[in-house]
């Protein structure tokens, strides 16, 4: 038997309530598939501890993840901790020295659920959004002086080196090559941005002539939102910067009819380090301890770790029964328009991995 090791670390609100329910599925694919175990650890890192102890995880944190085959992550951040001080302490000192450098979201409609776009059909909108995930706008660079004083100045530095921009172009173009459509679009804003996205553009096209058989195009950043949502069909494989991607990747999740549909990985593609799985939402103050968070996204997580992993039939499994919760409107959580709880879908995609109909 295969056992995985898997680190939980389902954070603060929401995230709590829909990795609890990402193990649950989980544990029924490694049952029902009978040659894989999941030996699960929890941690309870998070602003509850971050509110005892001053800090959110241990400092030897990392190092106990690095003992690991894969994270499943839920979501950081309370009404009463900064946000800075949540996303730094724990998510992004994961993701960063975990060297976890490629961030990938696939995005898209499932049949049975209703894009907010007007005349858009499922095919429309199959695409796999990559964020760099190591530098750009979050490398943490900066600092602030004169505090409270008129003369204060802040400064927030964005870091562009052509090692970390070289390697997330290869895992795009290799990303893009796997797919049928073989295209990468590469997202910038070298108008504006006379230094490091020009290098980003530069490394982008360089990498390029090693990839012949993948067509590439280039959008501004600007631009790209309004083909997102006006020609949607264009686009496929997408590359862009850490904080580019992060705001796009929310647009797109919207597109595709709720932010609790949408997966994502932190790989780190050399498997040096463990990689982390984890829905793209945050904690939700506004719906947390009321136990009707969609857990799609959790699911749909899960998925990667389990391909992560090389566990593809129980990957395969779990994104069936997740096909057909989301194609049944009895099974729809209030985000999506319906009345369903995290409880009522995570028993019927239990009951769908084991193949039961009712
Ligand atoms: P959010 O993603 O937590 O919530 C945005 C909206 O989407 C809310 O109305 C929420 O109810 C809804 N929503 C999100 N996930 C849902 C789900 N699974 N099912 C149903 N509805 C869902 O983003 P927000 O409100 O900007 O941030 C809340 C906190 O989460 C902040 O502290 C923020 O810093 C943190 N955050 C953490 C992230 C992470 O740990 N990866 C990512 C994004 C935000
Ligand atoms: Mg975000």
């Amino acid at each position: 038997m295969r056992t995985y090791k898997i680190a939980a670390i389902p954070g603060d609100g929401i995230g709590r309530e829909v990795v609890s329910a990402g193990l649950e599925v989980l544990q029924a694919c490694a049952a029902r598939d009978a040659t894989f175990a999941l030996a699960v650890t929890h941690f309870d890192w998070g602003s509850a501890r971050y509110q005892k102890t001053g800090a959110l995880m241990p400092e030897n944190g990392v190092e106990t993840l690095k003992a690991y085959d894969a994270i499943l992550f839920g979501a950081v951040g309370a009404p009463d901790v900064p946000d800075h001080v949540t996303l730094w302490g724990l998510r992004l000192a994961i993701c960063q020295s975990l060297d976890q450098y490629a961030n990938v979201r696939p995005t898209r409609i499932f049949d049975g659920i209703q894009s907010p776009l007007r005349g858009v059909r499922p095919q429309d909108i199959d695409w796999v959004i990559i964020r760099e995930n190591s530098e750009g706008e979050y490398s943490g660079q900066g600092g602030r002086s004169h505090r409270g004083m008129d003369m204060e100045v802040a400064t927030e530095v964005s870091i562009f080196t052509r090692a970390g921009v070289e390697r997330i172009m290869r895992f795009a173009f290799a990303v893009a090559r796997a797919r049928p459509r073989k295209h990468l679009t590469v997202v910038t804003k070298s108008n504006a941005q006379r230094f490091g996205m020009v290098l980003w553009d530069e490394v982008a096209r360089q990498v390029a002539a090693d990839y012949p058989d993948v067509a590439s195009d280039k959008m501004l950043v600007d631009a790209m939102t309004a083909r997102m949502v006006l020609q949607p069909a264009s686009l496929d494989t997408i590359v862009a910067t850490n904080l580019h991607a992060d705001i796009l990747s929310d647009l797109a999740a919207a597109l595709t009819g709720s932010i609790g549909l949408a997966p994502t990985a932190n790989l780190n593609p050399e498997r040096k380090f463990p990689s982390m799985f984890e829905p793209i939402h945050g904690s939700a103050f506004d719906i947390a301890g009321k136990g009707i968070a969609n857990p799609l996204a959790t699911f749909c997580s899960a998925v990667m770790l389990l391909e992560h992993v090389g566990e593809a039939g129980a990957a395969r499994t779990l994104m069936a029964a997740i096909e057909r919760a989301a194609a049944d409107p009895a099974l729809h959580t209030p985000d999506l328009g319906g009345r369903a709880t995290t409880r009522q879908v995570t028993e019927a995609v239990i009951r769908f991995i084991h193949g039961q109909n009712d």
